[in-house]
């Protein structure tokens, strides 16, 4: 059995047997981690994700038909994959030097990806990584990767009777009436991107970073905290306000090997919305004041190797340089939940000196940044023994399970 999964199936019909997922109206993962310990397998928003991770071991070929989006897939997409993550069981397996969460069925699965779009040779490169990356935390047995330049085309392909595919990315964005002042110099935007909001570990570092720059600088820079929800998306006023900053810091924990779901959205919305502006002013200002934006991120993972993050940072990178925004670096924090523990001080705590270390160093390029120097991305592990790691991260997980005496 076959699963097709597109952005929208609106007016589009396929070959008997072959299910269609549409993923208009899916909402986004909130991070509650109940699929993993409430309600061991399913997701608890109510929305037609919720029974999902549980119907996948009904397909033996799942096929994702994703505008190709900064080396990634699309936000519609996504929002599938990050919900999703209860076909995983709770707890973690040793996979070689690495740990991963084990598999909660007998079951496996081919996987053909297509993207659709215009993209450069470096993207592509990065959604394959990305892909790859998927299989590995999914099981996949096998997969393919097909890159194709219109929808349409994607469609045939797959064996499609009718075209009238429609993403209507732009629809809601409206042109601003902003954006031609000078910028303010020495400032900085840390935007606190992860679904969980203040109860995050990007909570923790974000907070950590604001703390070590204002005392390397002695408090001269502006340091201005945001945070991305997943209620509501970025709108305009706010794509605008974010262009008059020296440098802003996304700072966001990995969901499925990337960024989750509502990020990708918004980043495809400023992509939409730049572009629109473009059509209807001239450059002038405001390409100056995006040229001069710095683009850094903060990324941490549960996972112990802070390389884990390399396709958020990438995506990050890819989105920055295809605005003409100033891309300069991402930091990736391993074992992340480990050390963002705001009753516990990094400072201190032998375990975490190496990671602190690095945000420092991060710290130091903010705020001394120059256009002469090529900065190379940050990686920083948990730095505690494999085996460690492992018991300590399963008996969070007992715990939580225990918590809601629920018996596995
Ligand atoms: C839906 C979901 C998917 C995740 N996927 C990964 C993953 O692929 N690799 C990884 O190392 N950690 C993964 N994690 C763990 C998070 O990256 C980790 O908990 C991180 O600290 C979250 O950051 P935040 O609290 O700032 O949101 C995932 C967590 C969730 C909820």
């Amino acid at each position: 059995m076959e699963l097709v999964v597109l952005e929208s199936a609106e007016n589009i019909e396929f070959k008997e047997g072959i299910d269609l997922l549409d993923c208009r109206d899916i909402k986004p993962c909130t991070g509650c981690a109940a699929c993993w310990v409430k309600t061991p397998g399913k997701c608890i928003i109510k929305d037609k994700a919720q029974f999902f991770s549980q119907k996948i071991k009904n397909y033996d070929t799942i096929t994702i038909v994703s505008k190709l989006c900064f080396g990634s897939v699309s936000y519609p997409v996504k929002r599938v994959l990050d919900r999703c993550v209860g076909y995983l069981d709770t707890f973690m397996i040793k996979d070689e030097d690495d740990i991963r969460h084990g598999k909660r069925y007998n079951h496996t699965f081919h996987l053909n990806v297509v993207f659709y779009g215009n993209g450069t040779e470096q993207e592509k490169n990065e959604a394959s990584q990305f892909v790859k990356a998927f299989c590995k935390n999914y099981f996949v047995n096998s997969y393919s990767i097909e890159f194709v330049s219109a929808f349409n085309t994607a469609f045939i392909l797959l064996g499609g009777k009718k075209i009238d595919p429609n993403l209507e990315e732009t629809r809601d964005i409206l042109i601003p009436k902003i954006g031609e002042v000078e910028k303010p110099k020495n400032s900085i935007a840390i935007i606190n991107a992860s679904p969980r909001g203040k109860k995050s570990a990007s909570e923790f570092y974000s907070n950590k970073l604001i703390e070590i720059c204002n005392k390397l600088s002695n408090n001269e820079f502006k340091i201005d905290k945001y945070y991305w929800g997943t209620t509501r998306p970025i709108n305009p006023d706010e794509i605008m306000k974010f262009t008059m900053y020296d440098s802003i810091i996304i700072c966001f924990g990995i969901y499925v090997d990337g960024p989750p779901s509502h990020i990708i959205q918004n980043f495809q919305r400023i992509d939409a919305y730049l572009y629109q502006y473009m059509k209807n002013h001239t450059y002038g200002k405001l390409g100056s004041n995006i040229r001069d934006t710095k683009i850094y991120v903060l990324a941490n993972n549960g996972l112990i190797h802070g390389n884990q993050n390399i396709h958020s940072i990438n995506f990050i990178k890819n989105f920055a340089n295809k605005n003409k925004f100033t891309w300069v670096q991402g930091i990736g924090i391993g074992g992340g939940p480990l050390y963002a523990n705001p009753k516990k001080d990094i400072i201190g705590d032998k375990n975490a000196e190496g990671v602190y270390k690095k945000l420092e160093e991060f710290s130091i390029n903010i705020l001394n940044y120059s256009e002469k120097i090529s900065y190379n991305d940050i990686y920083t592990d948990a730095h505690i023994n494999l085996d460690d790691y492992l018991n300590i991260i399963n008996n969070i997980w007992k715990f939580a399970l225990d918590k809601n005496k629920i018996n596995k």
